[in-house]
């Protein structure tokens, strides 16, 4: 009982594996705010559209890469889904991407929103 631990360093290494740990918790949840992770619900939609998942996980890394490099990732919801449409054309010419990964950012966008809508129906 007498080896309870009470050395500074190792109080401090602990208090630092905190700090570090609950950035890194913090970071990622609002990452996930911002730009939801392609779930269950995303992917059924995506496969009434015959879009995959790889599909789907490229257009949300390049939403969070390509996409914030000139500013932070806004949150997917914020814009209604035409409101969408006319922002992505513009902001793919920005972020210079191929039609191919514009077509991957354009469908995670749409899908995330329309998964997003099936959760509020069911909110009470
Ligand atoms: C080269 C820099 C740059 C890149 C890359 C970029 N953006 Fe932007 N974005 C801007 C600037 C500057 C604005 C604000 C002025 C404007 O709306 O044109 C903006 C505004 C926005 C807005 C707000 C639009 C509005 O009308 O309020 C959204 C949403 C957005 N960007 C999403 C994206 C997405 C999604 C991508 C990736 C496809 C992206 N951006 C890539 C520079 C960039």
């Amino acid at each position: 009982m007498q080896q309870r631990v009470r050395h500074f360093p190792v109080r401090r290494w602990i208090l630092a594996v905190v700090l570090v740990v609950s950035v890194v918790v913090i970071g990622c949840a609002t990452i996930d705010d911002l730009a939801p992770p392609v779930d269950a619900t995303i992917l059924q939609l995506a496969a009434a559209h015959e879009i995959d998942a790889d599909r789907l996980s490229q257009g949300r890394a390049l939403y969070i890469t390509a996409c914030a490099r000139c500013h932070r990732p806004e949150p997917v919801v914020r814009y209604a889904p035409q409101r969408w449409r006319e922002i992505l054309p513009r902001m793919f010419a920005r972020a210079k991407l191929g039609p191919d990964e514009a077509e991957a950012v354009e469908a995670y966008v749409q899908l995330t929103l329309q998964a997003a809508d099936l959760s509020h129906d069911s909110d009470p």
